[in-house]
């Protein structure tokens, strides 16, 4: 087993957290937690991205030092990570000093290949997306003023700015890319990536003049640095583990697919020119709609992560987010859908499943782990659902990124546990053949710890206390662990319900 090194983009400090951000830190932790259960060590970064003309105007209606209200409003990202129970081994903010620093280095490293050259600057500027657009893409709004395509307001600047050569480096971002088949999922997306890059690519302007809030460029501070370069170097700043290990480079950037072409052309083509390696792969998922309505701050219709959390529940809505749609398409969501997942797949299959097993090992086997007895065709059928070899097919739908797929999987062991229970009837065997009631329960008790290893990475805890009943020692919390099966005579914890119903009014 090796290292891995995985990380979520780092969030916009101005914004308050929403569902999509929200979604992007479980997608990513599910994927690290399954890499450590396969036994990687998993550096997983997350952050904030706090520099920039945008943040120091926000600043200014809060009547704060920029650094001030970095300070206060990244708290906010730290917060959602903390929420939704995020494994994530560091927390990045790129007005730290560590950051910048690295950033001077690299820009260094840049000149130092004759990457970068002083030049002028013309075009259509978006402060909201701190991206500049040729005229061919924008449109127009009602009052005929141009706007870019992201419907940001845009206004013609023109300025000395530093490039960096991107035009250098379409030849080899294409031999890259024909070369790693697997850099950029899903496929659609890469063809659109390779698409953009044939079509050809102007160098990029990568300073911006005059005093504003960011990162001096080296030797000349009447400029400061793109805050597109500055963010994405804080993959290569917090590279380091708290051990001093380099992680570098990543082996997966998880990313929305609106910022798919700063990681997948620009981000390889500065690594590329700095003589640093590439990461491994970049995985862009899918947008989030509101009942089927683009999500906005305008539209008020944003989705606040923490009042699911107190809704649904935190392991509900990851199991949510992650069920409902395959990873890289767009998805919608909807109150009734996700009561009815967290009402029918949480407390319905899995928790009433965990509850009446359990309950009837309290009672009728003296709260121990009954004893398996000569095992029959319907538990060998049952226990082949969650064998190790199932166990290897299921981990390599999560390597593949096929999240909602493994939790399909997983579902048709804990449906096929209902049904044994069903047909077994366990409760039934207790006065006419009390060792095949302990067997068929010793035999629900090892699948359910199975199940329960499965999706530790998805719902971890529930899952956990699902072990924690059992007494699983944390180092036994591993897909090693799967072939271990439970010791009879070993003690179980009072049975607690462990996914409630919900109830919910749901809005109208
Ligand atoms: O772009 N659906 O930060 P950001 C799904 N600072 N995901 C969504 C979403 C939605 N409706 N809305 C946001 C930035 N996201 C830069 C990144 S990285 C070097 C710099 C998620 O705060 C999604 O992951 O605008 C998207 O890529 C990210 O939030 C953008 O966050
Ligand atoms: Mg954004």
């Amino acid at each position: 087993m090796g290292t891995r090194y995985i990380t979520t983009p780092i969030y916009y400090v101005n914004d308050r957290p929403h569902i999509g951000h929200a979604y992007t830190n479980i997608v990513a932790d599910v994927i690290a937690r399954h890499w450590r259960m396969q036994g990687h060590t998993v550096r997983f970064l997350t952050g904030t991205d706090e520099h920039g003309e945008k943040v120091a105007v926000s600043a200014a209606r809060f009547e704060r030092s920029p650094q001030e209200h970095t300070d206060l409003v990244s708290e906010n990202f730290r917060l959602l990570a903390d929420a939704c129970r995020l494994s994530h081994s560091d927390f990045i903010r790129t007005t730290e000093m560590r950051h910048k620093d690295c950033v001077a280095e690299f820009w260094h490293l840049l000149a130092s290949k004759d990457a970068l050259y002083k030049g002028k600057y013309a075009g259509w500027y978006a402060m909201r997306d701190e991206a500049y657009y040729t005229e061919t893409e924008l449109t127009k709004d009602e009052e005929g003023n141009p706007i870019a395509p992201t419907g940001a307001r845009v206004e013609w600047r023109e300025e000395e700015s530093y490039f960096f050569r991107l035009s250098d480096w379409q030849q080899p971002l294409l031999d890259f890319y024909a070369k790693h088949p697997d850099f950029i999922s899903p496929r659609a997306r890469f063809n659109e990536v390779k698409n953009f890059v044939e079509s050809g690519l102007n160098d990029l302007s990568v300073s911006r003049l005059g005093l504003q809030w960011g990162i001096p460029v080296p030797g000349d501070d009447t400029h400061s640095i793109y805050v597109w370069l500055d963010a994405l170097v804080n993959y290569y700043s917090a590279r380091q583990g708290a051990d001093g290990h380099d992680f570098f480079p990543p082996s997966l950037h998880v990313v929305g697919k609106d910022i798919l072409r700063f990681h997948s052309v620009y981000w390889p083509a500065f690594l590329m020119a700095a003589g640093l390696p590439l990461p491994k792969q970049i995985m862009a998922h899918g947008w989030w709609t509101n009942e089927g309505v683009k999500i906005s701050k305008s539209l008020g219709n944003v989705i606040d992560p923490h009042e699911l959390f107190a809704t649904y529940g935190v392991d509900q809505t990851r199991y949510f987010c992650v069920r409902e749609v395959p990873l890289g398409e767009d998805g919608n969501f909807r109150h009734e859908a996700i009561t009815r997942r967290s009402n029918i797949d949480l407390a319905n299959d899995l928790g009433n499943l965990v509850q009446r097993v359990l309950k009837q090992v309290a009672k009728n086997c003296d709260g121990r782990i009954p004893k398996q007895g000569d095992e029959l065709p319907s538990d060998t059928k049952l226990l082949e659902m969650a064998s190790l070899a199932r166990a290897e097919e299921i981990g390599k739908l999560a390597d593949a990124f096929r999240l909602h797929e493994v939790l399909g999987e997983v579902w048709k062991i804990v449906r096929a546990a209902n049904q044994y229970v069903d047909a077994e009837a366990p409760w039934a065997l207790r006065k006419t053949d009390p060792m095949r009631m302990e067997s068929v329960l010793y035999v629900l008790c090892e699948v359910i710890r199975r199940i329960a290893l499965f999706l530790l990475p998805f719902i971890p805890d529930g899952s956990g206390k699902i072990l924690d009943q059992f007494a699983i020692p944390e180092a036994e919390r591993t897909y090693a662990a799967l072939p271990n099966m439970l010791r009879s005579g070993e003690n179980i914890l009072e049975p607690q319900p462990i996914f409630p119903r919900i109830i919910v009014d749901t809005p109208t």
